[in-house]
């Protein structure tokens, strides 16, 4: 027995040694033995060009091919890299392959076609360029893709395709110029995360197609051009989240999305909206046939519209129960709009031709939306935000109404009056013949009384001279003398004695 062991044991001192042996030697050939490339006795694959290397080609075969018990590869910081098509098939080992500082990555259809036989591999591209990611670029079982910062000048049609097992599909911070209608088509993913960056001048019908997300689908922070509609076709996401994107234009059910849980469209801004743009939102309630009862929730909060028509913010009644706050409306307060605003924003008249399965429940429900001035806000002259209700409750409100009236009612009879006046003016002007001049209406003081004497200059100190008397002479040069009889009249019981 002792005997036994030990040979046993020789044996695997020998098979572990040949085992070590065989990743020595494939240490020092193919890809190791390339000046910007060293290997660990791990299966490590490292390349640095730091400007030594002007052009890398990762192949399988040719005077450096990568060797086949390869576990991790990363290369970075090189000007060109091509990764040739099915160089990776062979590594049955291999869990995670990085592109870091790639100023030109080249790939062709299945540079990234894994071994069937590994499992969860990663896939991660930072900061890199890359002009064309070819169709068929991924097959096999990769637990994460992630892009960091990458470049792609064109996505052709089913560039995302044939992926198992897939985690985590990550864009952050990407700028994809032109992407190919199906461009991502029909695999199944946890996540499907795409954080900031751009997806070009227009998202093309069908862009991202037919894919599951069972967990999560986040659009944060992206600017898109048009959105086509049915752009995004994806399949029951417990969540959705589209935040903080800026979009120019989205067509009708741009987001054709089959949900199983809450959707949450917040601090957006969507330039142009046309009527229904979010109407291809449902809930995805399974094959049983049996209709839940209960509601989704989907908010609609602090986005911010520029161009909309009738109809553009409706949600699929029948699934979700539609939480709407903050609608920031990017024009000036106009008191003769707001309400047209309101009315195209959130008025469900014409939501029976969209939704032809319109159900009674949604019926119901459509009747007891109730329209809040608060929800919604305009700009005021000085750029700030102001809800409908504060605007109108300063400039368009009834008291302020009756009294842009009462000001037209001053004015009319001002200007009444005035024309009046002239009226009277002009009459006036035209009987100049056979005017009348005015006589003294009160008797001129002129008389006082002393003792009973009446007469002139009396020797009162008091006594008036009135200098109102008129005298209408006529032409003074025809008459040398003029005669005035003045005639004093006093009707006043005297009280002195004659
Ligand atoms: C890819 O591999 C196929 C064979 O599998 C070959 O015919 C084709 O030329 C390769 N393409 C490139 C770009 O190397
Ligand atoms: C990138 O590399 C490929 C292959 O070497 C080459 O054909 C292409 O012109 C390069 N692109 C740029 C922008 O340098
Ligand atoms: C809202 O979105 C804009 C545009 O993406 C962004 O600049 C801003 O920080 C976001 N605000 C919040 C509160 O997240
Ligand atoms: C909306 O914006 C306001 C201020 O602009 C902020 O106080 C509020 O928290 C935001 N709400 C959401 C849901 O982002
Ligand atoms: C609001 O509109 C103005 C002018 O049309 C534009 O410059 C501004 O960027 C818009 N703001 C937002 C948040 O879209
Ligand atoms: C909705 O719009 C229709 C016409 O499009 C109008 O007749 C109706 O009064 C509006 N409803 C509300 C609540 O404003």
């Amino acid at each position: 027995m002792g005997v036994m062991k030990l040979l046993l044991s020789i044996t695997i001192v020998c098979l572990l040694w040949s085992g070590f042996s065989t990743i020595d030697a494939s240490n020092t050939e193919g890809m190791c033995s390339s000046s910007a490339c060293n290997c660990d006795s791990y299966g490590g694959l490292t390349c640095n060009c730091a400007d030594q290397v002007e052009e890398l080609i990762l192949t399988s075969d040719g005077d450096h091919p990568l060797s086949s018990f390869t576990h991790w590869i990363i290369i970075r910081n090189c000007p060109s890299v091509i990764l040739m098509n099915s160089s990776l098939t062979r590594m049955s080992n291999l869990r995670s392959i990085e592109f870091i500082d790639i100023n030109n990555l080249t790939l062709f259809t299945e540079s990234f076609e894994l071994s069937p036989k590994t499992m969860r591999t990663s896939v991660t591209i930072r900061s890199s360029n890359i002009q064309v990611l070819p169709s068929y670029t991924f097959r096999g079982d990769m637990e994460a893709i992630s892009f960091e910062n990458v470049q792609i000048n064109l996505i052709n049609a089913f560039a995302f395709t044939n992926l198992a097992g897939t985690e985590t599909l990550r864009l952050e911070d990407c700028t994809f110029d032109i992407i190919e209608e199906q461009a991502f088509k029909k695999f199944d993913v946890n996540y499907l995360h795409i954080i900031r960056g751009t997806l070009g001048s227009e998202v093309p019908s069908r862009a991202i197609n037919d894919l599951e997300v069972l967990t999560t689908f986040r659009l944060d922070g992206v600017k898109m051009g048009i959105v086509k509609s049915s752009a995004f076709v994806i399949k029951k996401p417990k969540t959705v989240s589209i935040q903080n994107c800026v979009i120019e234009s989205l067509e009708a059910e741009a987001f054709d999305i089959a949900a199983t849980g809450g959707v949450h469209i917040k601090n957006n801004t969507f330039k142009n909206l046309v009527t229904g743009s979010f109407l291809g939102i449902r809930a995805d309630r399974g094959n049983n046939g049996i209709k839940s009862e209960s509601y989704y929730d989907i908010t609609f909060t602090n986005n911010t519209l520029n161009n909309f028509e009738e109809g553009s913010v409706m949600f699929n009644r029948d699934d979700f129960q539609p939480i709407i706050d903050n609608v920031i409306i990017n024009r000036t307060c106009d008191c003769t709009y707001l309400k047209t605003w309101m009315n195209n924003i959130l008025n469900y008249t014409i939501y029976p031709r969209f939704y032809r399965s319109l159900s009674t429940r949604a019926v119901r429900k459509m009747n007891f939306d109730a329209i809040e001035e608060r929800t919604f806000m305009c700009i005021d002259d000085s750029t700030n935000y102001l809800r409908f209700d504060e605007f109108e409750a300063t400039n368009c409100t009834l008291s302020s109404s009756i009294m842009y009236l009462l000001l037209a009612a001053v004015g009319l009879i001002v200007i009444l009056a005035f024309v009046i006046g002239i009226i009277i003016w002009y009459c006036r002007e035209n009987g100049g013949q056979d005017r009348w001049m005015s006589v003294p209406t009160s008797a001129p003081d002129v008389v006082s009384q002393k003792n009973g004497v009446i007469g002139r200059n009396g020797s009162t100190q008091s006594a008036p001279v009135d200098s109102r008397i008129t005298m209408v002479v006529p032409d003074g040069r025809l008459y040398r003398e003029t005669e005035f009889h003045v005639i004093v009249e006093k009707a006043e019981p005297l009280t002195t004695e004659l």
